[in-house]
């Protein structure tokens, strides 16, 4: 980990406010003194995600991450610590140097920087060659598949000559480290030293990311070389299955319509985007995943799968539907003809059907049975196979109500008793919320209870009183946690809770604070308090009890002037034991 000093991070923390940080990704509703939502990093219908503003903490009940505000960057965008701090920073204001990152943060900012200047001079270098007279092959292709001039500088495509190096040496000129060029794959090393382009005589194009910096590139072969496609390698700036082609260019007519047809190639993309068609995105060359589902959800209420009329194509489609019902978007399939794609179709159609993609296209339980049917048939054995293919599909409808027309809608299509059929298909419940609800598995012990309490009231703490406990303290884990709040109060007055979380010494230990915390909060109130005390008088007593039989074992070999002393410290003990009602 970096070493960014504190007192620069509590700045950042203090600045930036949780509850506004993560309610630009969660929708927050006020629940007691905090804030809750459905949990951005596992799927959830019901809310357990808590954000505790007054601590600048957030954690969530169903799938344990928690931490403060920068982890909540961190995890959400996929950064790294250093990168979280300066991206905070920046959007607060706070000035924060290269210095204050340490030299590990520094060394990988600087990197990242470097690698998007690297991506930034591929693209312009690829614009300029297409644009050039070697880049003419490129032209002309582009114009035989439909592109106008205005669509080419939209996506910033470009062209990569038919040559073995003319990216490295343009690098080369620039000053532009080869090495890095090769983390983020545009250049190769070669056997005997020195560096080769990756990308030769294909059409490029450019992948940006949401804030329309260049993260990665595919490259269409235009002439015999194979493959039809390649693309960037996963780097330290891209991740194909994060991501979606397209982002900078769709993101105004997403705003506008809500809805985003997702297709499955960079051309299909942009010949519905010459077609006047802006709210596309398109996969990146493999089945849509999670991530790339939550970031649809964060840009579009609706979304219209229109993948190849073939049967790759449905099988894709096919695929993704649980994702979106398990994180609860709402999405259609738009089937294509048989062997079209969306860039053929629009070719062949125009561009009417994408127009209206959410009404054209079918509920996705209704197509999805549809091509069931049409796979295996209605003869008995064929609904037996598509009421099994069925059933975790039927079991990814989170919503009960749903579930239950959907349940009847396949009951009268397939002629099959709707009892018997709801009973086949959801015998098999999903696992309940409930039980991967961890709090049910914190063992409630005494120590747990009071680290719960000095999180609940740390204003209510002495450090004497800390140090006190920490000895007593048997659970060693706990008494982990217990020695960092002392370390934490030593060097800096108080007990805070985001500070906390940032010092802990590792992911268990921040989550830890976090669910301690808030699990606080849920059982607030004078019942708490009163079992509080009641905690911190047992611990009272133990380490009274401990005190006095220390003086014991010292009072059988004391001489007669330590003795005296002894004795009264030891009535001391008794008496304070006494007030306590312990005796
Ligand atoms: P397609 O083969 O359907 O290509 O692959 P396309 O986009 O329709 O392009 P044209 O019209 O044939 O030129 C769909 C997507 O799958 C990925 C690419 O992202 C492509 O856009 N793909 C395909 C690859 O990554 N590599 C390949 O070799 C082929
Ligand atoms: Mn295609």
């Amino acid at each position: 980990m970096a070493f960014i000093p504190e007192d620069k991070l509590l700045e950042i923390k203090d600045a930036a406010s949780i509850e506004e940080v993560v309610g630009q990704y969660v929708k927050l509703t006020q629940k007691g003194r905090n804030l809750s939502g459905l949990c951005p990093f596992h799927s959830e219908t019901k809310p357990s995600f808590t954000v505790a503003p007054e601590k600048g903490i957030f954690h969530c009940f169903g799938c344990g991450v928690g931490g403060n505000v920068f982890s909540f960057l961190m995890h959400y965008h996929r950064l790294s610590f250093p990168e979280a701090v300066q991206e905070l920073a920046r959007r607060y204001g706070i000035p924060v140097s290269l210095k204050d990152l340490g030299p590990e943060g520094a060394r990988q900012a600087k990197k990242r920087t470097t690698a998007y200047e690297a991506n930034a001079a591929a693209a312009g270098f690829y614009a300029a060659t297409l644009a050039s007279s070697e880049g003419k092959p490129g032209r002309e292709y582009l114009t035989k598949r439909g592109l106008t001039p205005e669509i080419i500088r939209a996506f910033q495509l470009g062209y990569a000559p038919d040559a073995w190096d003319t990216l490295a040496r343009h690098f080369q000129h620039r000053g532009i480290p080869l090495d890095l060029a090769q983390d983020v794959g545009l250049l190769a090393p070669r056997d005997r030293g020195g560096f080769y382009d990756r990308f030769r005589n294909r059409i490029i194009f450019p992948i940006f990311d949401r804030q329309s910096r260049v993260i990665a590139f595919g490259g269409r072969s235009i002439g015999d070389g194979e493959p039809k496609y390649l693309n960037s390698p996963e780097s330290l700036l891209y991740s194909k299955g994060r991501t979606l082609y397209g982002l900078p260019q769709a993101a105004a007519a997403l705003r506008a319509t809500g809805v985003a047809l997702v297709v499955e190639g960079y051309l299909d993309l942009i010949a519905l985007q010459v077609h006047g068609i802006g709210n596309v995105l398109a996969t990146l060359g493999t089945a849509l995943t999670r991530e790339q589902v939550r970031l649809l959800k964060a840009l579009a209420e609706k979304v219209v799968l229109v993948y190849d009329g073939d049967a790759a194509g449905a099988q894709a489609m096919k695929r993704a539907f649980p994702l979106f019902a398990q994180e609860n978007l709402a999405v259609r399939a738009l089937p294509l003809p048989a062997g079209m794609d969306p860039d053929s179709y629009a070719q062949a159609h125009g561009a009417e059907l994408f127009r209206a993609a959410w009404d054209e296209a079918q509920p996705w339980f209704s197509y999805l049975l549809e091509d069931l049917i049409a796979t295996h048939g209605l003869d008995i054995e064929g609904r037996v196979a598509v009421l099994s293919e069925l059933r975790p599909f039927v079991q990814a409808l989170t919503d009960p109500v749903e579930q239950d027309l959907w349940l009847r809608n396949t009951s009268e299509r397939l002629g099959v008793d709707a009892a018997a059929l709801r009973k086949s298909l959801t015998s098999l419940a999903p696992i309940s919320a409930a039980r991967l609800d961890p709090r049910t598995n914190l063992a409630v012990s005494l120590e747990k209870a009071v680290i719960r309490w000095v999180l609940g009231h740390p204003e209510a703490i002495t450090l004497e009183e800390l140090e006190e406990w920490a000895e007593e303290f048997e659970n060693l884990e706990l008494k982990g946690l217990l020695d960092l709040f002392i370390r934490s109060y030593r060097e800096h007055g108080r007990l805070d809770h985001g500070l906390l979380v940032q010092q802990a010494a590792g992911e268990i230990q921040r989550q830890h604070i976090c669910a301690l915390t808030l699990e606080e909060d849920e059982s607030d109130g004078p019942a708490g308090d009163f079992l509080a005390a009641d905690w911190r008088r047992d611990l009272r007593v133990k380490h009274l009890k401990k005190a006095r039989a220390r003086l014991k074992a010292r009072l059988k070999n004391a001489s007669d002037d330590e003795e005296v002393p002894l004795q009264v410290q030891w009535r001391e003990i008794d008496q304070q034991l006494k007030d306590l009602s312990a005796l």
